[in-house]
């Protein structure tokens, strides 16, 4: 499988994804997009020997018209975006439709949409008194965290007493969703039924 990794940050999903051992075999992670160029998560890339790009307009940046046919060319199979702030390019959905997943630091749809990233998240789960976040992995449309969700897991956030703890708790589990799912899809047992999306064991 030809996966193509964005990242807007930390890049501690894109490890996790480099150094899952059973995705080893399975996926080979031909480049890492960012639109910053100075995130930690390149630095990562790097250091596994990826090619890295920025995407954005200006100089050595790949604009809208030109990242398609960079990706096009790169045959991918899956887009992985893994902590990309930016909403894909409609052209960018529509070409690779059902072969572009996020993961969402919460249980969507609730605590998503535009300007519900990072900490804000957080901050509004814990603000919100609700017992239980997780993590979300969906397929990618033209709206934020709207997709058809692929998978969700749960943690239990009754006793947390501030936001950043909550923040630890769900990375944990995005660290092992975010493979499993990769893991299913090049196994093709990612099934689409209308609105559904169903793992097959
Ligand atoms: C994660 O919480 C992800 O769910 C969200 O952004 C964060 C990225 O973290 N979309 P990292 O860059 O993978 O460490």
């Amino acid at each position: 499988l030809r996966v193509a990794v964005f990242v807007s940050g930390r890049g501690s999903n894109l490890k996790a994804i480099l150094t899952h051992t059973d995705l080893a075999n399975l996926i080979k992670v031909i480049a890492v997009f960012s639109d910053k160029s100075d995130c930690a998560a390149f630095e990562i890339a790097k250091s596994f020997g990826m090619e890295t790009k920025v995407i954005g307009k200006g100089e050595n940046k790949i604009d809208t018209a030109d990242l398609l046919s960079v990706l096009k060319s790169y045959n991918l199979d899956l887009i992985v975006l893994a902590g990309y702030l930016k909403l894909i390019p409609l052209e960018v959905v529509k070409h690779f439709e059902n072969r572009i997943i996020n993961i969402h630091p919460a249980l969507l749809p609730s605590f998503g949409g535009k300007g519900m990233y990072g900490m804000n998240v957080h901050n509004a789960v814990f603000n919100s008194s609700a017992k239980v976040s997780g993590a979300t992995v969906h397929f990618v449309d033209a709206e934020y965290d709207r997709g058809k969700i692929i998978a969700q897991r749960c943690v239990d956030v009754s006793d947390v007493n501030s936001p950043e703890e909550i923040a630890e708790r769900v990375l944990k589990i995005e660290h092992q969703l975010l493979p499993e799912v990769i893991k299913a899809f090049a196994q093709n047992k990612i099934e689409i039924e209308g609105n559904r999306v169903v793992i097959k064991s």
